[in-house]
């Protein structure tokens, strides 16, 4: 990862594991991750509950897409399908949910424990093919100190 990647994940992981009140330690997240990465123009954490997807704490303009159905959007595919997305030009994937026009690309990570869905990860960049190796290690890692406390939040 590059230093700025390092740097981000060293935050995120002394923020979440010193917060005990889970909101905070999402809004947390994405704060540190909008900081620390100038090509994160939007960045959320949507939590899965049924079978929707609703947004929690976000970083960037208002998404009119509060509340997707695991069927509907990149958002849906990766949360069905379990696995990181990246596209690269938004406006080339016909599952694309618009939630800003200036946005160009899009990761969307997945946040698991024992093989279930709890939330995603998901960020936006006003530039074209912004997400890379990098970003994808980055997100994984940071879902991963995300998901027991995601889990602890249901039990
Ligand atoms: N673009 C996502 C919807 C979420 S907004 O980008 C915040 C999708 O296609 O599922």
């Amino acid at each position: 990862m590059t230093d700025r990647h390092q740097a981000a994940l060293e935050a995120v992981a002394a923020a979440v594991t010193s917060e005990p009140d889970t909101r905070k330690a999402m809004d947390a997240t994405v704060q540190l991750l909008t900081t620390h990465l100038p090509d994160y123009t939007w960045a959320g954490i949507y939590l899965l509950e049924g079978n929707e997807l609703c947004l929690g704490p976000f970083v960037g303009k208002p998404s009119p897409h509060t509340r997707i159905p695991l069927g509907r959007g990149i958002c849906g595919a990766a949360a069905t399908g379990k696995t990181t997305i990246i596209v690269d030009d938004v406006h080339a994937d016909p599952r694309y949910l618009a939630c800003s026009l200036e946005t160009r690309s899009e990761i969307i990570v997945p946040i698991m424990l024992d093989g279930a869905v709890l939330g995603e990860l998901d960020i936006d960049s006003d530039r074209t093919a912004a997400f890379a190796a990098d970003d994808r290690e980055l997100l994984e890692r940071i879902a991963m100190l995300l998901a027991p406390r995601l889990a602890a939040l249901r039990a």
